[in-house]
């Protein structure tokens, strides 16, 4: 693939994201943390089937917490309606159509959120990981990964 030229089109593979309110607010929410990425804190542990993350607001500012926790659940429902996003990129393509094998349970913290994401075939299990880099990438270096394809290795 001609990687510039796919860059530069974006081509996107589920429609474009449109508009609509629930887009704008959905928009809102991850380009305030992609904004404040040095503020939060993310780490992952392996777990039986799948992962467990916890991300957190390092300066436990509740509106950034806030945030983040709408931006998690909000994500979940959004896929779960059938509408994808970042569908110029690759990995959230595939993401979006696999997203009944993904099971996605989570707990508010005081400072964010903790989240275990399960699937029970190796391959759903290896997305998971791959979702779960590009998150770190987002938190690590914000906007300078949310344009490139995912995840984002510098
Ligand atoms: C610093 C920036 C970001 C942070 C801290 C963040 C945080 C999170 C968290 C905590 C989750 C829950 C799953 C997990 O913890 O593994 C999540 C899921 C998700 N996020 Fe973000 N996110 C960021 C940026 C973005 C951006 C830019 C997009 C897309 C435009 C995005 C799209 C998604 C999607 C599609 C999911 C998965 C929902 C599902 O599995 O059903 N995130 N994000």
């Amino acid at each position: 693939m001609d990687f510039e030229k796919f860059k530069k089109e974006k081509v996107f593979q589920r429609g474009r994201g449109g508009s609509d309110p629930q887009h704008l607010e959905d928009e809102r929410l991850f380009h305030a943390l992609l904004e404040r990425h040095d503020e939060i804190e993310r780490s992952t542990k392996k777990i039986e089937g799948g992962i467990e993350s916890v991300t957190r607001v390092l300066s436990k500012d509740p509106e950034l917490v806030k945030i983040l926790q709408e931006h998690a659940v909000g994500m979940k429902k959004r896929f779960d309606g059938g509408r994808a996003i970042r569908s110029w990129d690759p990995l959230f393509t595939r993401l979006f159509d696999e997203r009944g094998k993904i099971k996605m349970r989570w707990e508010m913290l005081e400072d964010g959120i903790k989240v275990t994401l399960k699937g029970e075939e190796e391959e759903i299990r290896a997305l998971i990981d791959l979702h779960d880099e590009t998150l770190h990438a987002f938190v690590n270096h914000g906007f300078k990964a949310a344009k490139e394809e995912s995840p984002y290795r510098p």
